[in-house]
C-alpha cells in the first residue's frame, strides 16, 4: 500500500526521501513522488512507475526539507498527474496522504462549487485545497481545521512553502511515525523507511497530529490537547530490512524462519507443568477457564491460519472454535459472544478489514486480543493483550514466517487452554517436544530445496492446479493454494478432499495436476483414496506427507519429517510456500513484487 516518507534536518532530503521511499517499495505502489522546498518554492517530480524511474527524473538538491511517496491507486488511475504530493492552487500547500477520505466527492464537488480546479482524481487534492483555504495562526491549526470536514482514514504530511522550518502530520488509521534523530527528524508511515537512521521513534495515535521540526515535535489532538508523547525504542536493525545475500525477501524469509519459531518459543515453554507462558494474554487461569469458544479473525493468509489455529484449539482444548475472514465479520453484524475468545490476527498490525473487526468487538463489548508482528501497529494497540508473534520484520508480500509463527503461538494457545482443562499432562508434554522439535523439523524440509525446485519446474506450464486436504490438511491445502496464486498467478483452487466428488472431479484431466496433503494421522486411508479417485482420472499428483505412500501412487512426493499429528499443519506448509517460490521462479516472476498486490492492506 501507500509509502510515506518526510524529512527535516542539515542534510539534502532527496537523497534521504528516495531512500526512504526504496525501503518501503515492499509495500507494493504504482507511483511515486517527492516534494522539497527550494528557494522558497515548493519543487515537486511525480511519476508513475518505479521509485528508481522517480529517482532518474531527480537532480542534485540541496532542499533540506521535503515529503514523499508512493502510492498505490484508489481514486483514479496510477498516473504522474494522480502520484502525490498534491498542491493547493497557489502551490503553497503539498500533501503527501495515505488511506481513504470517504466524504472525498462531496469535497470536491464543494471546492469545485467556490472555483477550485482540480488538477487530479484523487481524494488527497481535496485536502491540500482544504488546508491552504484555512484561516488559521498555524499550520497546525490550519490542518486541524481542515481534517473536522473529513471523514475516512489518513496518515499524511503537509509541506507549506510559508513554514520552511516545519512539517506538520496527521494520523486517523494509516499509520504514522516519527524518527528522531540528532538535528533532524524523520517521519514515515512504517519504520522500515527509518530504523537505518535512528531507533528511538514516536508512533502517532488516530486522532493526533504533531508540528515536527528539526529540533523536535510536539504531539496534540484534534481537538488542540497536547499528549505529551514520549520516544520508545525500536527493537529493530536496518539489516533486518536489507537482503543479506538472498535473492529475494521471500527466499530470506523462508529460510529464517528455524530461528523465527525459536523466538516465538523462547522462554514461553515450561516443561515442569507440560503448558505454555503466553503472559501478553492478560488472562488468569480462572479467565482462561472461562473461555467458552474462540474464534480468529484476520483476511487472507492470516485467516487460513486461524483455521489452523482453530483446529488445534479443538483438537487440544476441547473448546469449539472457528476463523472467519475478518472483512465478513466486520459486516454481517457480528452476535458477538461475551463468553467467546476472539482472536484479530494479523502480520502487519495494520489491515484495515481486521482493525475494523476489532473495532466492532470492542464497541460490542467482545474480549479480543491481537495475534500480531508488528509491535506498536494499530490492531496491537487497539486489542492491548495479546500473542506477540515474533517472527522479526516481513517484508516478502507473500507471507511466510509469520504465517509460521502464528501458527507456531496458535499451539501454544492451544496447549495452554488445554491444560487449564481436561488435556493430560503426558498429551502436554507431547505437544510442548513436538514445538520443540519444529525448528530442526523445518530445516529438514528447507534443505529439501532442489528437489522442490525440480518438481515445481515439471509443473510450472499448468494453467490450473488444486489443492486438497480434509481436517488438519485442507487450511493446508488453501494457504497453499494462496501462496501459488499470488507469487506465480497460476490460478490454484484448494478444496476439500471429500467435495472433489460432488463437482469439482469433473475439471481433472492430465492438465490439472492437484497437490494433495496427506498426514500420517488417522485420516490417512481417506487421504489415499482421494489421490487414487485424483489418479483414475488421468490427473497428475504431487503428495505432501509425512506417512509412507505405496510406491508410484504419486506423480511426485514431497516427504516432511513426521511430528506431533496436531501439530502437522505447521510442517506441511512448509514444502508449498518453496513449491510456488520455485513455480514462480521457473515463470520468471518479480516474486517480491507480485502484480496488483500490496503488503498491508489499509484500505476497504
Ligand atoms: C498472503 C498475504 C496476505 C496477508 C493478508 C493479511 O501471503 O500475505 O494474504 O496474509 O493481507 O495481512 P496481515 O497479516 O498483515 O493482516
Amino acid at each position: 500500500m501507500c509509502g510515506i516518507v518526510g524529512y527535516l534536518g542539515a542534510r539534502p532530503a532527496t537523497p534521504v526521501l528516495v531512500e526512504g521511499l526504496l525501503r518501503l517499495e515492499y509495500r507494493g505502489y504504482d507511483s511515486a513522488g517527492v516534494a522539497v522546498l527550494r528557494a522558497g518554492k515548493i519543487a515537486v517530480t511525480k511519476t508513475a512507475g518505479r521509485v528508481r524511474d522517480l529517482r532518474d527524473k531527480l537532480t542534485d538538491d540541496p532542499a533540506t526539507v521535503g515529503i514523499a511517496h508512493t502510492r498505490w491507486a484508489t481514486h483514479g488511475e496510477p498516473s504522474d498527474r494522480n502520484a502525490h504530493p498534491h498542491l493547493d492552487a497557489d502551490l503553497r500547500i503539498a500533501v503527501v496522504h495515505n488511506g481513504i477520505i470517504e466524504n472525498a466527492e462531496q469535497l470536491r464537488a464543494q471546492l469545485t462549487a467556490e472555483g477550485v480546479e482540480f488538477a487530479s482524481e484523487t481524494d488527497t487534492e481535496a485536502l491540500a485545497h482544504l488546508i491552504a483555504r484555512q484561516d488559521a495562526a498555524t499550520l497546525e491549526d490550519a490542518v486541524r481545521a481542515a481534517l473536522r470536514g473529513v471523514e475516512g482514514t489518513y496518515g499524511l504530511v503537509v509541506l507549506d512553502r510559508a513554514r520552511p522550518g516545519e512539517l506538520v502530520v496527521a494520523r486517523n488509521g494509516s499509520p504514522i511515525v516519527l524518527g528522531i534523530g540528532d538535528g533532524e527528524m524523520f517521519i514515515a508511515s512504517d519504520v522500515a523507511a527509518l530504523v537505518h537512521h535512528t531507533q528511538q521513534v514516536v508512533f502517532l495515535d488516530d486522532g493526533e497530529l504533531a508540528t515536527v521540526t528539526a529540533a523536535g515535535f510536539r504531539t496534540s489532538t484534534l481537538e488542540a490537547r497536547l499528549t505529551n508523547k514520549t520516544p520508545t525504542t525500536v527493537d529493530l536493525a536496518a539489516d533486518d530490512y536489507e537482503l543479506g545475500g538472498h535473492t529475494d525477501f521471500m527466499r530470506k524469509e523462508m529460510a529464517e524462519q528455524p530461528e523465527a519459531i525459536a523466538r516465538a518459543l523462547r522462554g514461553r515453554l515450561d516443561e515442569r507443568f507440560a503448558t505454555a507462558h503466553l503472559g501478553g494474554l492478560g488472562l488468569d487461569p480462572m479467565a482462561l477457564r472461562a473461555v467458552k469458544r474462540v474464534k480468529f479473525l484476520g483476511c487472507g493468509s492470516a485467516y487460513y491460519a486461524g483455521q489452523m489455529g482453530a483446529t488445534l484449539v479443538e483438537e487440544l482444548a476441547r473448546i469449539p472454535a472457528d476463523a472467519e475472514p475478518a472483512s465478513e465479520f466486520r459486516y454481517r453484524n457480528p452476535v458477538v459472544d461475551p463468553d467467546a475468545l476472539y482472536v484479530a490476527v494479523s502480520q502487519s498490525g495494520e489491515t484495515l478489514d481486521t482493525l475494523a473487526a476489532v473495532q466492532e468487538l470492542r464497541r460490542k463489548g467482545g474480549r479480543v486480543i491481537g495475534a500480531v508482528n508488528v509491535v506498536g501497529s494499530a490492531i496491537a494497540r487497539e486489542c492491548g493483550s495479546g500473542l506477540f508473534l515474533h517472527a522479526g520484520p516481513e517484508v516478502s508480500v507473500a507471507s511466510t514466517k509469520a504465517l509460521t509463527n502464528m501458527t507456531v503461538s496458535f499451539a501454544m494457545l492451544a496447549l495452554l487452554l488445554g491444560r487449564v482443562r481436561d488435556l493430560s499432562a503426558s498429551a502436554g508434554q507431547r505437544i510442548v517436544t513436538g514445538l520443540r522439535a519444529l525448528p530442526g523439523h523445518v530445516e529438514r524440509v528447507l534443505a529439501d530445496d532442489a528437489d522442490i525446485a525440480r518438481i515445481a519446474k515439471r509443473f510450472a506450464h499448468a494453467e490450473h492446479m488444486f489443492f486438497l486436504g480434509r481436517v488438519r490438511g485442507w487450511p493446508v491445502a488453501r494457504e497453499g493454494a494462496q501462496k501459488l496464486k499470488e507469487i506465480s498467478y497460476v490460478h490454484a483452487e484448494a478444496y476439500q478432499s471429500a467435495e472433489l466428488k460432488h463437482g469439482p472431479l469433473a475439471l481433472v484431466d492430465a492438465n490439472m495436476p492437484s497437490v494433495v496433503i496427506v498426514p500420517a494421522d488417522d485420516l490417512l486411508a481417506k487421504n489415499l483414496a482421494t489421490i487414487e479417485q485424483v489418479k483414475a482420472r488421468g490427473g497428475p499428483v504431487i503428495a505432501i506427507t509425512n506417512a509412507e505412500l505405496p510406491s508410484g501412487l504419486a506423480d511426485e512426493v514431497i516427504r516432511v519429517p513426521r511430528g506431533e499429528p496436531e501439530l502437522d499443519p505447521i510442517l506441511l506448509t512448509i514444502p508449498l510456500q518453496l513449491l510456488a517460490y520455485h513455480t514462480a521462479s521457473a515463470l520468471g516472476r518479480d516474486i517480491d513484487k507480485p502484480r496488483n498486490l500490496a503488503k498491508s492492506v489499509t484500505v476497504e
